[in-house]
């Protein structure tokens, strides 16, 4: 580590992992609830899980990208953080309110909650992933704001690089953006219209630059390539997935009432979206091919590269199959679009948190060269287990999706199926999504694994290398060198 308060990016990263935990064990529980409806009811109904695994989801991922700044930003600035004291006070005002939240979901009626914490004074709750308390979000607001001061005073009084510029740009935006989360009409398209300008600009938006920044960062570090061929992909890929995703936001306007030209300026500019994500493929895969050294942490290399193949699969190719206004007609709200939000969430951001882990992890707790190559293994067992577990989610729930739309979409209405009688149809699917799901938390477990296996053999290593030592002379008898 080259700077001490880099350190304090080690609770945000543990911290993520236990909530990942969280996440996927909600996660379990409504794959299974899909199948036995009544699983857990009255004490755990679905709509409240589902809550809880998407929220978890964001609260995580949020988590993930601070450890990412405060560890990222002290090197590439060259200088220690501004206030390490600050990144630690808001480590815990986040976990607690975090905490407060989930448990607020899980312990008290949504209605309920929403009276206690006065929501009618600044009603915000009530929206797809934008649940929480009004209190939880002003919560929210205060984190982001001091966090984005810490770091953005860290680079004032530093090294001002290109990776610096596009992850504060993409952090003040994740900030600016997330404010239409209180605006609230009470008009239904005008609603959905501006809950858009959160969800849509953050993850096919701004989150794309986060994603740039530590993906650049990371290669960097791990090949030695030249910082200024580096930059140059960066500046088109973000300009790229800027001017594809303000427009490509359209996408989400087809039918929920504003103007009929969205019908082809969604479609048009959403079909440009894959492209920043094809080239930060490129990008890797050249980056790793022309790198100048070869760096001990092999995975955090599988790592990066896994992320711009999955991201480009799951946000560019999962996201291109719905996206033209003609097949999201039929489509719109089906399993694709599970399959989609799950591969793309999963692909992009949760990869290129656990890429950053990855790396950092084993240089915060002393190994500069990566963890010994037992935990390295263990830990590609736990990324094939992930990677593939989610491909095999996403093409149960791709197929489910193709049946869905095949019964219940497309006949006429007197030969649909309801529903209801569509979704007993696609049960078997809903089993391989479990099984799946299975595997994937076997894939999590190993990752959490590969933490400990590290710690026990670099014990093991010290311990040797202490025998040894004892053994040889304590002064140097020069013969060697
Ligand atoms: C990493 C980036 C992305 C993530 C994390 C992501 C995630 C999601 C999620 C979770 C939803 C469901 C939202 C809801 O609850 O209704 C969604 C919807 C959608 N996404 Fe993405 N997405 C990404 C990129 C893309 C891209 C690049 C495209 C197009 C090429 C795209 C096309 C769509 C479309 C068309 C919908 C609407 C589906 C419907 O009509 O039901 N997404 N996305
Ligand atoms: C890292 C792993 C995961 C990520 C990133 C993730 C992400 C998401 C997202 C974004 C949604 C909302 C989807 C939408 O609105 O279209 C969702 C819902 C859901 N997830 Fe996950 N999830 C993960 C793991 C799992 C696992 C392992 C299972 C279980 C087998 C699971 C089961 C579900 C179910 C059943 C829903 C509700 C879908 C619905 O409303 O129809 N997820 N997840
Ligand atoms: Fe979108």
């Amino acid at each position: 580590m080259k700077f001490t308060s880099q350190a304090v990016a080690k609770p945000y990263f543990i911290f993520a992992m236990v909530l990942f935990a969280g996440q996927l064990l909600f996660g379990g529980i409504l794959g299974l609830q899909y199948i036995i409806g009544d699983f857990l009811f009255p004490y755990l109904p679905f709509n409240v899980a589902r809550m809880v695994h998407t929220n978890l989801l964001i609260v995580w991922l949020l988590f993930g990208f601070m450890g990412a700044s405060y560890y990222l930003v002290p090197e590439e600035c060259d200088t220690e953080l501004h206030s390490p004291l600050l990144a630690k006070i808001l480590f815990w005002v986040f976990a607690f309110a975090g905490v407060a939240t989930i448990l607020g979901y899980l312990l008290v009626p949504y209605a309920e909650l929403a009276e206690i914490t006065y929501n009618n004074l600044l009603p915000t709750m009530g929206r797809e992933f934008l649940e929480q308390p009004t209190i939880t979000k002003i919560g929210i607001v205060v984190v982001c704001l001091g966090f984005v001061y810490n770091i953005g005073m860290t680079i004032l009084k530093g090294r001002k690089t290109v990776i610096n510029m596009v992850l504060i740009t993409g952090l003040i935006g994740l900030a600016v953006f997330f404010l239409f989360s209180f605006y609230n009409p009470s008009n239904l398209a005008l609603d959905k219209y501006f809950w858009w300008w959160t969800i849509h600009l953050w993850v096919e938006g701004v989150w794309e630059l986060i994603l740039g920044a530590i993906l650049a960062f990371t290669l960097i570090k791990v090949t030695g390539v030249d910082r200024e061929v580096i930059e140059k992909w960066l500046y088109v890929i973000i300009g790229m997935a800027i001017i594809s995703g303000l427009i490509g936001m359209g996408h989400h306007y087809f039918w929920i009432g504003p103007g009929e030209y969205w019908l082809w300026l969604g479609s048009i500019f959403s079909a440009l979206e894959p492209v920043p994500f094809f080239m930060m493929v490129l990008f890797a895969f050249k980056m790793v091919r022309e790198r100048r050294h070869e760096h001990g942490n092999k995975i955090a290399v599988t790592w990066a590269l896994g992320t711009a193949v999955m991201g480009f699969l799951g946000a560019g190719v999962w996201g291109f199959i719905h996206t033209l206004a003609p097949v999201n007609y039929f489509t719109h709200g089906s399993q694709i679009t599970a399959a989609h939000g799950h591969l793309a969430f999963f692909g992009a951001y949760v990869m290129i948190v656990l890429t950053i882990i990855s790396y950092a992890m084993p240089i915060m707790r002393g190994r500069p060269h990566g963890n010994p190559l037992v935990a390295q293994k263990v830990e590609a067992v736990g990324f094939w287990f992930m990677c593939l577990s989610m491909l095999g989610i996403t093409l149960a729930l791709t197929v489910a999706g193709a049946y869905q739309v095949a019964l219940q979409r497309l006949p006429e209405d007197a030969q649909a199926l309801s529903f209801m009688a569509t979704q007993d149809k696609l049960m078997p699917f809903y089993w391989v999504r479990l099984a799946f799901g299975g595997t994937f938390i076997v894939g999590v477990l190993a990752y959490f694994a590969s933490f400990f296996v590290a710690s026990k053999q670099a014990a093991l290593e010290n311990q040797v290398e202490e025998e040894i030592g004892a053994e040889q002379p304590a002064v140097c008898c020069g013969s060697c060198s």
